[in-house]
C-alpha cells in the first residue's frame, strides 16, 4: 500500500526522498512522483509505473532542500501520469502527496467546481489540493487544518507550499505516518525503513493529529490546534535488516530467517525447565485475560490463517472458547460483545485498515484489545489495551512467511500462559515449552530440503489449478499454503479442511490436479490417509508433506517432502515451511515478481 515521504533540512532533498520512495517499494504500488519545493515554484515529477521510469525523467542536479514523494496504490483513478501523486492545485502553489481514502470527495470535488476550479485527475486526493488553495490565508498549517476539517475518510498526507518553502505540513488519520528527527532535518514517512538511514529517532502520529516541520523545528497538534508533546522513540531495526543481504529476494531471505526469528520471538519468553512462560506486553491485563469467557481472533490473510491455529490452540492448551473472524466481516456484522470477551488482532504490519477498524469496534463495545503484531509503534499496537510482539524482525516480501510462524508461536506461548494459568500442569507446560524451544532448529533443518521442494514445483508449475488439504491444526496450513501459492505465481490454488472434499471439491480431481497433503502424524493420520487414497483412485497428483520416518507415505505419494517430527499443536509452524519454498520456486519458474506480486500491497491500509 502505497508510501509517503517528505524532507525538509539543508541537503539537496531528491536523492533522500528517490532512496526513501525505494525502501517504500515493497509496500506495493503502481506509479510515484514527487515535488520539489523551489524558490519560486513547485516541481512536480511522476508517472505510471515503477519508481525506475520516475528516475528517467528526474532532473537530478534539482538543489530544492524541502520536498515530498510518494508511491501510489490507486483507489480512486486508474494507476497513469495523471492520477499519480503529488497533485496540485491550479495554481501549482501547493503540491500533496495522500494514503488513505477521501470518503466524500465527490461532494467536496462539486462544491470546489461550483467555485470554479477545474480537476486534472480523477483521484479523490486532488480534492484536498484544490481545497487547501480555495482556502490559503497565508498560513499553510492553519489552511491544512481547516481543510481537514471538511474531510471525511482515512489519510496520511504531507503538503508543501510554494510560498513557505522549508515547510512540511502533514496530518494522519487512519494511515500510518511518523516523522524522523535528523540533525537540522526531519523526513516524514509512512513507515520506519524509509527513515532509517538518516536517524533512528522518531515521533509516530496519532489519528486526528498533525506535525508542522522546518528549520525552526517540529510543531505537534491536534486537529484542534491543541499542542501535543509527543515522546520520541527509537526504531529497534537496523538497515542491513531491511536490505536483501545477498538474497535474491526478500521472500526467500526471510523464510530463510525463520530460525533465528523463532529464536528471537521466543528469547526472554519461555522457561521450558520451570514450564513458564512470561509476556510482558500482557502482564498489566493477566488476570482479565486469564479470567476470559472468549477469545475473538480478528485478522486478514495469513494473519487470519495464523488465528485459525490460534484457535485450536486456545480450545486445546487454555480450555477457553475461542473463535477466528474475518477482520473485514467482523467489524460490520454487529458482533456480540459480552463481559468476559478478548478480542485479539493479528497483524504484521499493524496497519492493515480493517483489522485496525474491527480491533476498535471491539472496543467500543467493551472488549478487551490485544494485539499480536510485528511494527513496533504501528497503528494497531497503539491502540490496543496490551499485546505481543513478534520481534521477527522488519518483513518486507510481500508474500508473509517468518511473521506466520512468528504469530503461531506468539499464540502458542500465549495459549500455554493461559493454560498454565487455568489447568495446565507444569510438566505439562515443561513439556509443551521443551518442544517449541526446539522449532527454531527445527525450522532450520526443513530448510535443507529446498531442492526437494523446488523439484516439486518444477514437477507441477505448469498446473493451473492446485489443492491443499490438511486436518486438525494442519487445515490453517493447507489454507496459508494455498494463498502463498496463488499470491506470488498467480496458479489457482484452494486450501480445505481434508474430510471436506468428498463434499463437492472431489469433483475436481483429475490426473492433471496435483493435490497437496499436509499428512504429518497425529490424531488424524489414518483419516488423512485415507482421504489420500480418495484422491490417488481418482488419478490425483498427491504431494505429501510427512513426518521423517513415514515411508508407508512414500507408496502412496508422487511427491513426499519430510519434516521433523513434533507435538501436533506445534507441526504448523513446521508444515508451513516446505510451501513457503514450493510457492516461492513456482513463482520463480513462472517468471512473476516474487517480492511485488501484481495487484498486492504489503499492507492494506485501504478498506
Ligand atoms: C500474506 O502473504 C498477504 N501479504 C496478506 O494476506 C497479509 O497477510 C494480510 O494483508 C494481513 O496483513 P497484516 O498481517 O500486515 O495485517
Ligand atoms: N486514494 C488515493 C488515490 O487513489 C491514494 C491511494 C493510496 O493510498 O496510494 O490516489
Amino acid at each position: 500500500m502505497c508510501g509517503i515521504i517528505g524532507y525538509v533540512g539543508t541537503k539537496q532533498a531528491l536523492p533522500i526522498l528517490l532512496e526513501g520512495l525505494k525502501r517504500l517499494e515493497y509496500r506495493g504500488y503502481d506509479s510515484a512522483g514527487v515535488a520539489l519545493v523551489g524558490d519560486d515554484a513547485i516541481r512536480i515529477t511522476k508517472s505510471a509505473g515503477r519508481i525506475s521510469v520516475l528516475e528517467q525523467i528526474l532532473k537530478h542536479d534539482d538543489q530544492a532542500v524541502t520536498g515530498i514523494a510518494h508511491t501510489r496504490w490507486a483507489t480512486h483513478g486508474a494507476p497513469n501520469d495523471i492520477n499519480a501523486h503529488p497533485h496540485t492545485d491550479q495554481s501549482g502553489r501547493f503540491a500533496v502527496v495522500h494514503n488513505g481514502i477521501i470518503e466524500n470527495h465527490y461532494t467536496l470535488r462539486t462544491y470546489l467546481q461550483n467555485e470554479g476550479v477545474t480537476f486534472k485527475s480523477d483521484t479523490d486526493t486532488e480534492v484536498l489540493g484544490q481545497l487547501i488553495a480555495l482556502l490559503y490565508d497565508g498560513d499553510l498549517e492553519e489552511t491544512v487544518r481547516k481543510a481537514l476539517h471538511e474531510v471525511r475518510g482515512t489519510y496520511g498526507i504531507a503538503v508543501v507550499c510554494r510560498d513557505e518553502p522549508g515547510v512540511i505540513v502533514a496530518a494522519k488519520r487512519g494511515s500510518p505516518l511518523l516523522v524522523g528527527i535528523g540533525k537540522g532535518e526531519y523526513i516524514v514517512a509512512s513507515d520506519a525503513s524509509a527513515i532509517l538511514a538518516h536517524t533512528s529517532q522518531v515521533v509516530y502520529l496519532e489519528d486526528d493529529e498533525m506535525v508542522c516541520v522546518s528549520a525552526n523545528g517540529i510543531r505537534t497538534t491536534t486537529l484542534e490546534d491543541i499542542p501535543v508533546t509527543k515522546k520520541i522513540q527509537e526504531i529497534e531495526w537496523t538497515l542491513d535488516q531491511i536490505e536483501l543481504g545477498g538474497h535474491e529476494h526478500f521472500m526467500i531471505k526471510e523464510i530463510h530467517e525463520q530460525g533465528a526469528a523463532l529464536k528471537t520471538c521466543m528469547r526472554g519468553r519461555i522457561d521450558p525447565e520451570k514450564g513458564t512462560i512470561h509476556l510482558g506486553g500482557i502482564a498489566d491485563v493477566a488476570r482479565e485475560l486469564t479470567r476470559a469467557k472468549r477469545i475473538i481472533l480478528t485478522a486478514c490473510g495469513t494473519a487470519w490463517h495464523a488465528g485459525l491455529v490460534g484457535e485450536y490452540l486456545m480450545e486445546e492448551l487454555a480450555r477457553i472458547p475461542c473463535e477466528v473472524e474475518y477482520a473485514s466481516e467482523f467489524r460490520y456484522r454487529n458482533p456480540i460483545i459480552e463481559d468476559g470477551t478478548v478480542v485479539i488482532a493479528i497483524s504484521q504490519s499493524g496497519e492493515t485498515a480493517d483489522t485496525l477498524a474491527a480491533l476498535e469496534e471491539a472496543k467500543q463495545r467493551g472488549a478487551l484489545a490485544l494485539g499480536v503484531v510485528n511494527v513496533v509503534g504501528s497503528s494497531i499496537a497503539r491502540t490496543t489495551d496490551a499485546g505481543i510482539y513478534l520481534h521477527v524482525g522488519p518483513e518486507i516480501g510481500v508474500a508473509s512467511t517468518k511473521a506466520f510462524s512468528g504469530q503461531v508461536v506468539v499464540l502458542s506461548m500465549l495459549a500455554c500462559y493461559l493454560g498454565r494459568r487455568r489447568h495446565m500442569s507444569q510438566p505439562g507446560a515443561e513439556q509443551f515449552l521443551t518442544a517449541l524451544e526446539r522449532i527454531p532448529e527445527q525450522v532450520t533443518t526443513i530448510l535443507e530440503q529446498n531442492d526437494a521442494c523446488r523439484k516439486v514445483a518444477e514437477t507441477y508449475v505448469d498446473r493451473d489449478n492446485w489443492l491443499y488439504l490438511g486436518r486438525g491444526y494442519q487445515y490453517p496450513v493447507a489454507l496459508e499454503g494455498a494463498l502463498k501459492l496463488k499470491e506470488i505465481s498467480y496458479i489457482h490454488a484452494e486450501g480445505l479442511p481434508a474430510a471436506e472434499m468428498k463434499h463437492g471439491p472431489i469433483a475436481l480431481i483429475t490426473d492433471d490436479m496435483p493435490v497437496v497433503f499436509i499428512a504429518t502424524r497425529g490424531s488424524q493420520y489414518e483419516k488423512i490417509i485415507s482421504n489420500i487414497e480418495e484422491v490417488r483412485s481418482r488419478g490425483g497428483r498427491v504431494i505429501a508433506i510427512a513426518t521423517e520416518g513415514d515411508h508407508h507415505i512414500s507408496q502412496l505419494a508422487e511427491s513426499v517432502i519430510y519434516i521433523p517430527d513434533t507435538l501436533e499443536p506445534l507441526q504448523p509452524i513446521l508444515t508451513v515451511i516446505p510451501l513457503q519454498l514450493i510457492a516461492y520456486h513456482a513463482a520463480l519458474l513462472r517468471g512473476c515478481n516474487v517480492d511485488k506480486p501484481r495487484n498486492l500491497a504489503k499492507s492494506v491500509t485501504v478498506e
